[in-house]
């Protein structure tokens, strides 16, 4: 048996952060869950295929066994997947049953070979419900927004914090009130909330909560 620690939580809430310093510390594989939706979604756009259009077939071609880094114990990771546009695509098609279904065998096949630090919307709540511990990493809409725009700045012209808001709230309420997998709090899950605590208190803390239930 594996041991899996889930990391719930919205869009830029700082939960891949602190994923990566986990697996770090304990040496275990970090699914970024994000990254294979986004991926998805760039070969979806590349391809010129519409939302409407996407069937299980299509998708399957898609060989996501590529972006495994054993070595490193990571995904790998490509800068082009984190445009406003990929986002928006990326929060559209995530709410589809087809994609959804494709991306969950993926994430558990890994979760059979590896010790998973697993990050994402529905880690803890749909994908590892047997988890060893999960948690829900949280912070407030207009701190994330600064977050992304800090981001974005570097990979696009003219982004505008405004702008950016406005996107994150919609994918917020998006992301939270689809029919499958919506972004809810696991059930029994540690709440993290990265605007009041930093990494590393936070990091010291899931580890805290780790040993204590070994
Ligand atoms: O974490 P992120 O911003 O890279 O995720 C991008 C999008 O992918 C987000 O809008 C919702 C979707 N996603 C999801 O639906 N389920 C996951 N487990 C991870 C991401």
């Amino acid at each position: 048996m594996t041991n899996i620690i889930t990391l719930d939580g919205p869009s830029s809430s700082g939960k891949g952060t602190i994923a990566k310093e986990l697996s770090k510390n304990l040496n275990f594989f970090h699914l970024e869950s994000g990254l294979l939706y986004r991926t998805l979604a760039k070969f979806l756009i590349d391809k010129g295929i519409d939302e409407d259009e996407i069937d299980a077939e299509t998708i399957a071609s898609l060989d996501l066994s590529c972006l495994i880094d054993t070595n490193k114990r990571r995904l790998v990771s490509n800068k082009k997947i984190y445009t406003s546009e990929v986002s928006l695509t990326t929060s559209k098609i995530a709410t589809l049953k087809v994609v959804r279904d494709f991306i969950l065998s993926f994430q558990r096949s890994l979760g059979v070979r590896y010790n998973l630090i697993a990050d994402g919307r529905d880690m803890g709540t749909v994908v590892f419900t047997d988890a060893k511990l999960k948690i829900y990493v949280d912070a407030p809409l207009a701190i994330r927004a600064e977050r992304r725009y800090n981001q974005l700045k570097d990979i696009e012209k003219n982004v505008n914090l405004a702008q950016v808001f406005n996107d994150l709230a919609n994918r917020d309420q998006r992301d939270s009130s689809r029919t499958i997998a919506p972004l809810v709090v696991p059930l029994g899950a540690v709440i993290i909330d990265t605007s009041i605590m930093s990494v590393e208190q936070s990091v010291t803390r899931i580890l805290l909560e780790y040993k204590k239930d070994s």
